[in-house]
């Protein structure tokens, strides 16, 4: 199964997008984070409280777009790894989701 999310220059490098869902017949919060010129994807799901992390629509990244942070708490987490390194959750980690691109476009693969 795979879901069709944008192209891929739909995301800056860096940035980052929201997407609402269905996966296993569930609607579900995800986002994708574009950095050098790779894409990852994640649950919107902070794993502090499980909060979604995105302080204004498709913001998920700090200000220096270095690292993705959690709006409610400013948890700070490494783009291509997911790991908590600040904030009441470190050590653990946003859930990641299984991305291809093919051609120009992205795609979930779940
Ligand atoms: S909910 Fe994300 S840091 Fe608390």
């Amino acid at each position: 199964m795979s879901h069709i999310l944008c192209k891929t220059s739909d995301i800056e490098d860096p940035g980052s997008k929201g997407f609402e869902l269905k996966i296993k017949r569930k609607m579900q919060s995800i986002f994708v984070v574009h950095k050098d010129r790779e894409f990852f994807a994640y649950y919107n799901d902070c794993p502090h409280t499980g909060a979604t992390l995105e302080w204004q629509e498709d913001q998920f990244l700090d200000l220096d777009k270095a690292l993705i942070q959690c709006a409610t708490h400013d948890a700070l987490f490494i783009i291509n790894s997911g790991e908590c390194i600040a904030g009441p959750c470190v050590g653990e980690a946003l859930t990641s989701l299984p991305l291809s691109v093919i051609d120009d476009t992205l795609h979930l693969d779940i």
